[in-house]
C-alpha cells in the first residue's frame, strides 16, 4: 500500500520504464509517473500476484515485464520493449537494486560481486541500451538512478552495496557529459525508505538515524527518510528528475 502527493508536471505521451518497479519505491515512482500522464512500463525478476498489485494511478496502471537486469540481454530486451510498446522512451529509471546485510570480513566473492552487478553494472547496460534508443528520438530522454545514503557515508553490513552505489553516482556524472544534450543523467540519493526491503536493516536504521548526521527525518536537511528529491548531478537537469514528491510506504 502506498500514498502518494505532487507536482510530478505533464507526462502525457510520455513513456517511462521503471526497473524493479513492482513493489517498494520503484512501484511509487510508477504510480507517480502514472499519475503524471506517462506510459509506465515495471520489470522484476518475479512477476506479480495479479494486476492489481501493479502501480496504478489516473485511471491507469503499470505494465509488467519479467527481466532481470543483471543478465545484459535482458536489459536490453526490457529496454526494446518499452520502446517498442509505447513507440518511444523517454525516462528510464534505474530503479532495482539493494542488498542482503553481509559483513564485508566474511561475505564470499561471489556475494560481493552479484551486489555490485545489480546495484553499478546493470544500471550501466540498462542505461546504454535506453541511451541507444533516446539519442535517436526527438526530445532525447532521462535517465535516473536510484543512488543511496549507503554511497556518500559509511555502510556497514552493506559495504559491496555502499561502494556500488557511489560507483552508480559517479557513472551517472561521466554518461551525463557524453551523452548530453540529448539524453539526461541524474541520481536520486535516497534516504532510508519504508519499505520490505528496509525492514531488514530496521534495527540497524533507527540507530543510524540516532547517530548519522546525513539522514535527518524532518526533511530540513539534504536527505530524508520516507521522502526522497532529486540532486542533479549534472547541469542538464532533466525534467524527469524535477518530479519531487513525497510518499510513504507501508508493509
Ligand atoms: N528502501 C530504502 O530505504 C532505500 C534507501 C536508499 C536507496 N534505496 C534504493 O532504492 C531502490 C529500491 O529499493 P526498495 O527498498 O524499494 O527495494 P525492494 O522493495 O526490495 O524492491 C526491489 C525491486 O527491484 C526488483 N529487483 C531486484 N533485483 C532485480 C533484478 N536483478 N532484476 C530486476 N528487478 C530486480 C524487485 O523485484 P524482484 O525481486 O521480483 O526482482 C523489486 O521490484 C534500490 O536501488 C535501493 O538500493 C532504498
Amino acid at each position: 500500500m502506498w500514498a502518494m502527493s505532487g507536482d510530478g508536471g505533464d507526462f502525457t505521451g510520455r513513456a517511462v520504464l521503471v526497473t524493479g518497479g513492482t513493489r517498494g519505491i520503484g512501484a511509487g515512482i510508477a504510480a507517480a509517473f502514472l499519475a503524471a500522464g506517462a506510459d509506465v512500463l515495471v520489470c522484476g525478476r518475479t512477476p506479480p500476484a495479479d494486476e492489481t498489485a501493479l502501480a496504478a494511478a489516473g485511471g491507469r496502471r503499470a505494465v509488467f515485464s519479467q527481466a532481470d537486469v543483471r543478465d545484459p540481454a535482458q536489459a536490453e530486451r526490457v529496454v526494446a520493449e518499452t520502446a517498442d510498446r509505447f513507440g518511444r522512451l523517454d525516462v528510464v529509471v534505474n530503479n532495482a537494486g539493494g542488498a542482503p546485510y553481509a559483513e564485508a570480513a566474511t561475505a564470499s566473492p561471489r556475494f560481493h560481486s552479484k551486489i555490485i552487478e545489480l546495484n553499478l553494472i546493470a544500471p550501466l547496460h540498462v542505461s546504454q541500451a535506453a541511451n541507444r534508443i533516446m539519442q535517436g528520438q526527438d526530445g532525447g530522454g532521462s535517465i535516473v538512478m536510484i543512488g543511496s545514503v549507503s554511497g556518500i557515508r559509511p555502510s556497514p553490513g552493506t559495504a559491496a552495496y555502499g561502494a556500488a552505489k557511489a560507483g552508480l553516482a559517479s557513472l551517472a556524472t561521466s554518461l551525463a557529459v557524453e551523452w548530453a544534450p540529448a539524453v539526461r543523467v541524474n541520481t536520486v540519493v535516497v534516504g532510508p525508505v519504508e519499505t520490505p526491503a528496509l525492514s531488514y536493516f530496521s534495527a540497524l536504521v533507527a540507530g543510524l538515524m540516532l547517530f548519522v548526521p546525513v539522514i535527518n527525518r524532518t526533511g530540513a536537511g539534504p536527505y530524508y527518510g520516507s521522502r526522497y528529491r532529486v540532486s542533479g548531478n549534472s547541469s542538464h537537469r532533466s525534467p524527469a528528475a524535477d518530479v519531487r514528491y513525497s510518499m510513504r510506504i507501508r508493509r
